[in-house]
């Protein structure tokens, strides 16, 4: 049986294993703060009792099994006496399907730990690929901590790395395995106190701000290939190098460029932003372009307590914009981060932006047609006729997943005429707010997470339409009592009006590139059915919810652009001896344990790959691979864990190598320059440094082959 790891004291915010100092700069506290949506839509538990279908009846056979080896440690639910009864059959039924794990996952799973390290399996070898505050520009030094400046780090790889892409570097002929490679990287937000020397949080100065504004955005960075092994390494001053900060120039495209919502002093006709804030998780397009979330943007606006007019109040407050000073106190040196001075400017963030990483001088543009939220990702797929789907999660408690149709198609090729084409394909078509519903009995649904007696958490829903938008930046919308500058504008207010589904932190969301199906991850929400609040349904099926979950959303496989779907829980996380987890069936007694899952991504096999954020089983986050089809479906297995303090993000796994971004190591409550929690990367002495990590198998074969 497994032993469960000693808890790690938790954030008292309840926002799951994170420290005080993760929540206070990464989110402005946002599980301090009252939930944004305090909308009254409905949700789904109202589910038909006597809907039960024929598919539904056969699963109930299969309830026993699935919560077989729940045992031990924890308190049973009801029905546990059953699922103990099962217990040897279960582990006939993974003898019956073999001993090898899915293709792609033939690894010796990392024990759950706290070790100070990027922990790996035996048989693979790591390197830091590139450092926060490596030079990557022309011009720009080497990191020196105590003589950093702005001027040096804009030219510097940026501060704590999310989301990464790696993309073919036109010409080269080694390919991904040992050849060059366009890596492109978010910088989500900054710790100052991890960045400076006696840093005064109530008095910042100038240059630490103006530091910070540098070490935001994006890095595109061109890196190589090691002959002998997967290590990469940056090829610094190359062309395509470039820094996109707080203060570059991006354009608004789409339906709300120009709109009154986003023209502010600096800019009266609404069309140039200078600056992206809090790149979250992201998207690589196929048509070779990268997307980044805006997330948190909320949290760098001051002021907000003095906004009389109601209807701007209601729609700051639905955005989590707090009012007084904000953290980092950027109002005191640019009248745009005050609200008393440029009500609009924070409308002019929380975009999914696009970069074209392929041409250096191009200014990025945030894609106003998928709309205004705490974007997490954005992951396009092709319909057959070749229209993207962009598919998306808006990251905060009792909030939504969205997608976007577009109504043209890529165009094929290189030429200068088809890459042009392609850069307009985000600014035409339809945005979709999901709305799930439940195929069990709402009285099956407890909060306890236990199965109902078809045995699965599963159902059906739609993508209600929110606004379409047309050539030119015209655009109709289809919410009722909103305009459609409105809904793109002021999304969320439009997804509480049609009745959305309020989900559990929807993060990022990948659709698998093999078999079609969408997986949502569901980092948590301990909110869930405190009074007042939406308690569980049947996608969310588990009150006070510490640990996520992982839904599977399946759609026609020929026309993603669909608007009625199915969908079950892939994964509902936490201890595998806590009854109230499942693992798509597979024995719970040969399965990692999980919590909080955040980042996702596919490998070349159809392994879906999660990674974890402040996860609450006492072991540092951490990268799992996990069979999506076949016999090892639901076969979670840990790949490696995290120094301490730090989250894991960024996942990409290519044949040869896996990626990871190391996101705020050394971010633990009372950890400062002078006091570090953590030696990662470089050792005792050295200053905590985010980096992204390559991870290879040393024999030169393939990952998990
Ligand atoms: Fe930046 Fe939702 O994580
Ligand atoms: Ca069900
Ligand atoms: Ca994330
Ligand atoms: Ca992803």
């Amino acid at each position: 049986m497994r032993k469960l790891l000693p808890l790690i004291t938790s954030h008292p915010g309840g926002s799951g294993g994170r420290s005080a100092m993760t929540c206070r700069f990464r989110c402005g506290d946002a599980c301090f703060h009252p939930v944004p949506n305090t909308s009254d839509n409905e949700y789904m538990g109202d589910v038909i009792a006597g809907a039960l279908s024929r598919r539904s009846m056969m699963r109930a056979a299969a309830v026993v099994t699935v919560a077989a080896s729940a045992a031990g440690g924890l308190a049973l639910g009801p029905g546990a006496a059953e699922a103990q009864a099962a217990a040897p059959e279960a582990a006939a039924e993974a003898k019956r399907r073999g001993k090898k794990a899915a293709r792609g996952l033939r690894f010796t799973p990392v024990a759950p730990n706290t070790a100070d390290t990027v922990t790996i399996p035996t048989g693979y070898g790591q390197n830091v690929v590139i450092r926060w505050g490596e030079p990557i520009l022309r011009g720009a030094p080497a990191f020196d901590p105590d003589k950093q400046s702005a001027k040096a780090q804009a030219g510097q790889f940026g501060y704590n790395n999310d989301f990464l892409s790696l993309l073919p570097l036109p010409g080269e002929k080694h390919g991904e395995n040992h050849g060059r490679q366009v890596l492109v990287a978010n910088h989500e937000y900054t710790d100052e106190i991890l960045m400076f020397k006696a840093y005064d949080a109530k008095n910042p100065t100038r240059e630490q701000v103006e530091i910070a504004w540098a070490a935001h955005g994006l890095s595109v960075v061109v890196v190589e290939g090691e002959r002998k092994s997967g290590a990469l390494r940056p090829v610094p001053r190359h062309h395509l190098n470039r820094r996109l900060t707080v203060t570059s120039k991006f354009h608004l495209t789409g339906p709300a460029a120009r709109s009154e919502f986003v023209r502010t002093k600096a800019d009266p006709r609404g069309v140039t932003v200078l600056g992206t804030l809090n790149n979250c998780s992201g998207g690589t397009t196929p048509w070779g372009t990268t997307l980044h979330g805006e997330e948190n943007f909320n949290q760098y606006f001051a002021n907000a307590e003095k906004v009389t007019d109601p209807t701007q109040a209601a729609r700051l407050k639905r955005y989590g914009v707090a009012g007084g000073e904000s953290e980092r106190k950027w109002e005191r040196f640019d009248d745009r981060f005050d609200l008393t001075k440029e009500p609009n400017e924070p409308n002019r963030f929380g975009w999914v932006v696009e970069l074209d990483p392929y041409d250096p001088d191009s200014a990025p543009r945030k894609r106003t047609a998928l709309g205004r939220f705490k974007h997490e990702g954005a992951q396009p797929r092709l319909t057959r006729d070749g229209r993207p789907v962009v598919y998306m999660g808006d990251d905060e408690r009792f909030d939504y997943v969205y997608k976007f149709v577009s109504s043209k198609r890529m165009a094929k090729g290189s030429s200068r005429w088809a890459r042009e084409h392609n850069l307009t394909l985000l600014d035409e078509g339809t945005l979709y707010v999901a709305k799930f519903t439940g195929d069990s009995p709402a009285a099956e649904i407890d909060g306890t997470g236990k199965l109902p007696s078809d045995g699965e958490f599963d159902g059906g829903g739609t993508w209600i339409p929110l606004a379409t938008a047309y050539a030119g930046g015209k655009a109709v919308s289809h919410v009722e009592g909103m305009t459609a500058d409105e809904v793109y504008v002021f999304t969320r207010l439009a997804g509480d009006k049609v009745g959305a589904t309020k989900m559990d932190r929807p993060e990022d969301i990948e659709p698998s590139p093999q078999s079609g199906k969408v997986y949502v991850a569901l980092t948590n929400n301990t909110d869930r059915g405190k009074p007042g609040k939406a308690g569980a349904d049947e996608a969310n099926p588990r009150n006070l919810n510490k640990h996520g979950q992982v839904l599977e959303l399946t759609e026609s496989r020929n026309r993603p652009e669909a608007t009625r779907f199915g969908w079950n829980l892939f994964l509902v996380a936490g201890d595998p001896n806590d009854p109230a987890t499942y693992f798509a069936g597979f024995p719970k007694d040969k399965v990692s344990p999980i919590s909080c899952p955040d980042n996702v991504a596919f490998d070349p096999h159809g392994n879906l790959w999660i990674s974890t954020d402040g996860a609450q089983l006492g072991s540092h986050d951490g990268l799992f691979g996990v069979a999506t089809k076949g016999e090892r479906r639901g076969e979670l297995k840990q790949f490696l864990t995290m120094p301490k303090g730090a989250e894991t993000c960024g996942p990409l796994v290519q044949d040869r190598r896996v990626l990871v971004a190391v996101q705020h190591p050394g971010e633990i409550d009372g950890a400062s320059v002078e006091k570090p929690a953590s030696a990662w990367p470089d050792g005792p002495g050295k200053l905590v440094r985010p980096a992204v990590v390559s991870v290879w198998r040393e024999d030169g074969c393939d990952i998990g082959v």
